[in-house]
């Protein structure tokens, strides 16, 4: 399958983001829990060096428990903070403002020392495309927040939110692109919509789906849609396409329909909670 990118957007994302970045303390990157190796962008390390770090496993209650762990404990390891989070849930807002006091401690006792007091935390949201910046900006920001700089007099410039008295946030996140030189890594970026799904063939992308399930999670399929996981992955399309009446005027079976409707069942966590990567070494 053909992947198909936008060099343009894409190195004027990368140029806006280094700018950004001289003005900021902390990145925070969200990642996708089910994917959080590839769909992160390999140049945010370089771009993010010498500031603070944490990693927000987003759509984490879309991805196993058991996996988000192992995550956790894998970017803890490398010398990320780690929150796992659901992005559409003020549940997790107080850890991550505590967190980011955490991650931001050396930078604070530095100010203390050379006399500095109060001055907030600066930080950025960065990600790709559709791994829920936007919502952890409102959701985090809430309505209740000041936007400073963009009053009438004031030099137009950054908007920074501000959350409280110890942290400004970018109102606008970096987006940065995945990389990969892996089809199956861009197959699963597909799977979680991290890809334009126009430019995909949506039929192999549910075949290949398909063959990862009934490998890596048994019973899934076959529970969901009551038909036999043994069988080749077309044949078990077929069987989908039936349990779901997915058929042309005619009787013909529309493999498209139901190809279409496995990967929506599984993007939006009716086929349960599904990782697609784990650390190198682990079990699944
Ligand atoms: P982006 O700015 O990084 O591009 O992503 P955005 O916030 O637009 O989020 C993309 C989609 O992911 C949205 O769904 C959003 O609701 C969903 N989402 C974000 N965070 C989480 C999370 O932690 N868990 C789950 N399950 N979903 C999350 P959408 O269907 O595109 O929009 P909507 O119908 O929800 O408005």
């Amino acid at each position: 399958m053909n992947f198909q990118w936008y060099p343009g957007h894409m190195t004027k994302a990368k140029r806006q983001m280094q700018e950004d970045i001289k003005l900021i303390d902390l990145v925070i990157e969200l990642v996708d829990a089910r994917l959080p190796l590839s769909s992160r962008n390999p140049d945010i390390d370089e771009l993010g060096k010498n500031k603070a770090r944490l990693i927000l496993l987003n759509k984490a209650d879309l991805a196993d428990e058991k996996a988000n762990r192992l995550w956790k404990t894998w970017f803890q390891e490398q010398g990320f903070f780690v929150v796992e989070l659901d992005a559409r849930r003020k549940n997790s807002m107080k850890l991550i403002r505590d967190t980011i006091m955490e991650s931001c401690r050396e930078k604070i006792e530095r100010d203390r020392r050379r006399g500095i007091q109060n001055r907030p935390i600066r930080a950025m949201v960065v990600g790709i495309p559709n791994v829920g910046k936007s919502t952890f900006i409102n959701t985090f920001a809430g309505k209740a927040v000041a936007r400073t700089g963009n009053k009438p007099g004031v030099t137009k410039g950054k908007q920074w939110i501000r959350l409280n008295k110890n942290v400004e946030l970018l109102d606008t996140p970096g987006i940065l692109w995945p990389k990969f030189d892996d089809q199956a890594v861009g197959m699963r970026l597909a799977f979680i919509d991290s890809m334009n799904d126009t430019l995909l063939n949506i039929d192999e992308l549910s075949l290949e789906l398909i063959r990862y399930l009934t490998e890596q999670y048994p019973g899934v399929l076959g529970e969901r849609y009551q038909i036999s996981e043994e069988a080749e992955a077309v044949n078990i399309l077929e069987q989908i396409a039936q349990s779901r009446n997915c058929v042309r005027t005619g009787g013909e079976t529309d493999y498209s329909k139901a190809a279409a409707l496995l990967i929506e069942d599984f993007r939006s966590g009716r086929l349960g909670r599904i990782t697609l990567e784990l650390p190198a070494g682990s079990q699944q």
